[in-house]
């Protein structure tokens, strides 16, 4: 008894002490060099592409932290323009945010840059620049950053789908066009040539009975995806890093530019079997992006008998909807807008003329090509906002925030992301806890339309 009671004191001492001392900082590091090289984007018997690569591959490579680890990358410039690195997802202090001009001075040629920052969710997130976006990224700049939870959930298998697209000529070369007019006023720079994990891939082998977590990325400029996996049900559980409900989506999953899906794969084929994984989005022009491939041996009987969970969720702040303070963010411009059809004619030469002056894309009425600080909305620290955002265009626009992440309140589901894909009329709320002092951008992550013009900076004080 006596001795008991001896080891209850003991503990809860320890206890109670413990929380008070600071955990040892465990730090990552990485280092990141942004430079060229030729890599082999087509398959074998295609020639090389000339490529801007984060050390050498297109994408970069796969970042693995833990969930509240810190994070420090020394990134080293070695293309011909100025760059920085984005961290897309990720709520960190505002000078490691990669914004030029807004959160730092761009990284010259020939410089470097040390970010480092802790990394608060677990989840899916990933890196790119913030510079010349359009060719920046067109050109291969991206890789995946995974934030590992303490307890994951159960799967076989952790992988990442990196889907990107480029456009290339017969010689393999990706074309110089970056920004032209008529990508920037439609949809974007599609490519004409899909990859995955930086390849045009044939197949993904799978193991029959296995369970595996797909890490599904966006990093294409403009390409839409709405995947379908054939004789399969990929059940979601988690979208832009943030765990959901686990879910099927019987409707595909949809991924616009910048956004992620986690999803986990039971492999119920045969062995030796093979399903095709389609992408239906673009309407005549559904594609087959691979090949589930089954080994010829499977890996148990039958599938896994219990159902997919979603990992614990992230410390976000909920968002008081009661209390919040109501802005509107309208989403304007592009070829064959609604504004435009229902201006008077002196209306729609002012129009036509701010447009062919490249102002292609507005938000709330202003037209931003470059980071600048002036603010669309000033936010105060600790408050609840609730935006209302209306697409008055004829496109498809992945609206992105910098620094928080919201909830989608319009939604059913109500996920939690970083960036949400608003439909040509559609008006979507979504809200959030202003707890990230800065100024952040909030832009359309289609980089011919940020490029264009749909763009601003909040602040929050
Ligand atoms: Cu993924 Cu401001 O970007
Ligand atoms: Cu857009």
């Amino acid at each position: 008894m006596h001795v008991r009671r001896r080891d209850f004191l003991a503990g809860s001492a320890a206890l109670a002490i413990a929380p008070c001392l600071p955990a040892a900082a465990q730090a990552r590091e990485f280092r990141l060099a942004a430079a060229s090289a030729r890599v082999n984007l087509v398959g074998t018997g295609y020639p090389d592409t000339d490529v801007w690569t984060f050390n050498g591959s297109v994408p970069g490579p796969v970042l693995r932290a833990k969930q509240g680890e810190t994070l420090r990358v020394r990134y080293v410039n070695q293309l011909p323009q100025p760059s920085t690195v984005h961290w897309h997802g990720i709520r960190l202090p505002n000078a490691m945010d990669g914004v030029p001009g807004v959160t730092q001075k761009a990284v010259e040629p020939g410089g470097e840059f040390l970010y480092e920052f802790r990394l608060p969710d677990a989840g899916t997130y990933w890196y790119h620049p913030h510079a010349r976006s359009s060719e920046e990224l067109g050109r291969g700049l991206y890789g995946a950053l995974v934030v590992e939870e303490a307890e994951p959930p159960f799967a076989d298998r952790d992988e990442t789908w990196v889907l990107s697209d480029f456009r290339l000529d017969r010689e393999a070369r990706i074309a110089p066009d970056f920004g032209q007019m008529f990508d920037a006023s439609h949809g974007g720079r599609v490519g004409n040539t899909v990859a995955v994990n930086g390849r045009v891939a044939e197949a993904f082998a799978l193991r029959a009975g296995e369970r595996v977590r797909l890490r599904l990325l966006n990093a294409a400029n403009a390409r839409i995806f709405r995947l379908r996996f054939e004789d399969h049900v990929p059940v979601v559980i988690a979208l832009d890093g943030h765990p959901v409900e686990p879910h099927p989506a019987p409707e595909g999953i949809v991924l616009g530019p910048g956004m992620r899906a986690d999803v986990m794969l039971d492999a119920i084929g045969k062995p030796g079997s093979r399903h095709r994984v389609l992408d239906d989005w673009y309407r005549n022009a559904s594609f087959r992006l691979l090949d589930l491939a089954y080994e010829p041996v499977a890996m148990r009987d039958g599938p896994v008998r219990v159902a997919a969970t979603a990992p614990r969720a992230n410390p976000l702040a909920e968002p008081d909807l009661a209390r919040a303070a109501r802005l509107k963010l309208v989403l304007g411009g592009g070829a064959m807008s609604p504004e435009l059809q229902r201006a008077a004619p002196e209306e729609r030469q002012r129009i036509a003329q701010r447009m062919r002056g490249g102002d292609l894309w507005t938000l709330n009425g202003v037209s931003t090509r470059e980071h600048v600080h002036h603010p669309l909305f000033n936010l105060a620290r600790g408050r609840s906002y609730l935006i209302e955002v209306h697409n008055d265009t004829a496109w498809h626009h992945p609206l992105h925030l910098h620094g928080v992440a919201f909830r989608v309140v319009s939604e059913a589901r109500r996920p939690w992301r970083d960036t949400a894909l608003v439909a040509p009329r559609e008006r979507v709320e979504i809200a959030f806890v202003a707890d990230n002092p800065g100024d952040w951008m909030i832009h359309c992550h289609i980089l011919e339309h940020q490029g264009a013009g749909m763009m601003a900076t909040m602040r929050i004080e």
